[in-house]
């Protein structure tokens, strides 16, 4: 049994109990994963000011996005797939997102459909996430059922014209020739995920896909849909109908660079994610914590910033704050505690972070979150430090 202290063990517990296949699509990255694990590294490299003596006796996690008031800044992002991580997996991890407060945001592909979530976490502050697809029609009958979901906010994801070439995926066999019986050897051994997903967890379909891909929709089609339904060819200027079609907040996923910051503020959406996919999709660009700073100089001022990738603790969560986002989403970490505990686990996960940003904000000597800005790092520091030597 894995001790869970951190989200580490959460991965850990996770790695034990999936078959290699779900875990290694989780915890992979595009080609050589350097970019992947530059999210971590450059992230924990984000040095804190102790501050003492600030009066810090009660502590403000809450803050506001889009004129609605969350009581921590961190959301569930999207993840495809989840419900292969824990039986119906999406409803879990949405009624635990619920119990927080906090919003959870449903992949285009996802096992569990927009009906089954709300069915499911009817409390839920539901965010949709779109992709770019060749069918605009079909785009527009998600919107549509979005919103019918009562979805709070679309997260528009950019960063996916093609998907990224993930070396892991042939490896473990969850892509490739022979993907399905090395899947299914895999699952044999993992009898816990077996009984639980492999077997009760069923259907394992798309299911927002079911009206394109029809009921036999699998894990096959999964990858190959992705690959053929990609959108490479699209402009901003090709997005006007979506602004029509979608009249609630906006928020544009997988940006990294501050010009196409601006455009994505002249298109007029209003919230932005500082995203490199989790390092699944170009390898070599930046890490989101080197990149989040010149997009907060940019735009910071006209859109709600959220950033993403790389982050395992409540610690973390602060330097993103830190470095100019108002709001943080969780990807792997997430997915790690649903596999290894359901919708405990990701309740535990959230009051575990909420716990550390507590323990965090207290030794900073910061007491709200939205007072939080690049003042409490050590950086500042730096110009002093050198005139000393
Ligand atoms: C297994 C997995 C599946 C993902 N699927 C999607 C998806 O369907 N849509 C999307 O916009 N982002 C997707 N992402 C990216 C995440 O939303 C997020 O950007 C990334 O996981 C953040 O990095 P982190 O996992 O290191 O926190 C996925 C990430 C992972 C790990």
């Amino acid at each position: 049994m894995t001790i869970i202290a951190a989200i580490d063990d959460f991965r850990e517990a996770a790695r034990r109990r999936l078959p290699r296949f779900l875990f290694d699509y989780a915890d992979g990255g595009a080609l050589g994963e350097h970019t992947m694990r530059r999210n971590v590294a450059d992230l924990q490299d984000v040095a804190i000011r102790q501050r003492v003596l600030q009066d810090v006796a009660s502590i403000d996690l809450s803050t506001r996005w889009f004129a609605q008031t969350v009581p921590l800044p961190v959301a569930l992002g999207p993840v495809g797939i989840g419900g292969m991580f824990r039986r119906r997996g999406e409803v879990q991890a949405a009624r635990a997102a619920a119990r927080h407060g906090i919003p959870f945001t449903l992949s285009t592909v996802a096992i569990c459909s927009l009906e089954e979530v709300r069915a499911g976490a009817p409390d839920v502050n539901l965010w949709f996430q779109l992709y770019i697809v060749r069918d605009r029609g079909f785009m527009r009958e998600l919107i549509a059922r979005a919103k019918a979901q009562g979805a709070t906010a679309l997260v528009f994801t950019v960063d996916m014209p093609t998907p990224g070439i993930r070396h892991r995926d042939l490896h473990s066999g969850m892509s490739g020739p022979g993907g399905p019986a090395r899947r299914a050897l895999q699952a044999m051994g993992k009898p816990g995920w077996a009984w639980d997903v492999g077997l009760r967890g069923r259907p394992h379909q798309l299911g927002n896909l079911l009206p394109v891909l029809g009921r036999d929709s699998g894990m096959n089609d999964y990858i190959g849909w992705l690959a053929d339904n990609f959108d490479p060819g699209i402009r901003w200027r090709d997005l006007d109908w979506l602004r029509e079609a979608w009249d609630g907040p906006l928020i544009i996923k997988g940006i990294l660079d501050p010009v196409d910051a601006r455009d994505a503020a002249a298109y007029g959406a209003q919230g932005l994610i500082v995203s490199n996919h989790g390092g699944r999709q170009l390898d070599g660009v930046p890490s989101v914590a080197r990149a989040l700073p010149a997009i907060a100089d940019a735009v910071g001022d006209r859109m709600t910033l959220f950033a993403d990738g790389g982050v395992r603790s409540g610690l973390d969560v602060v330097r993103m704050l830190a470095l100019g986002a108002q709001g943080v989403l969780l990807g792997r970490a997430w997915l790690w505690a649903l596999a290894a505990e359901g919708e405990e686990g990701v309740d535990r996960l959230l009051s575990m972070l909420e716990k550390e940003m507590r323990v965090v904000m207290t030794l900073a000597g910061c007491n709200r979150v939205t007072a939080i800005d690049r003042t409490i790092l050590a950086e500042s520091l730096t110009y002093h430090e050198e005139r000393l030597t």
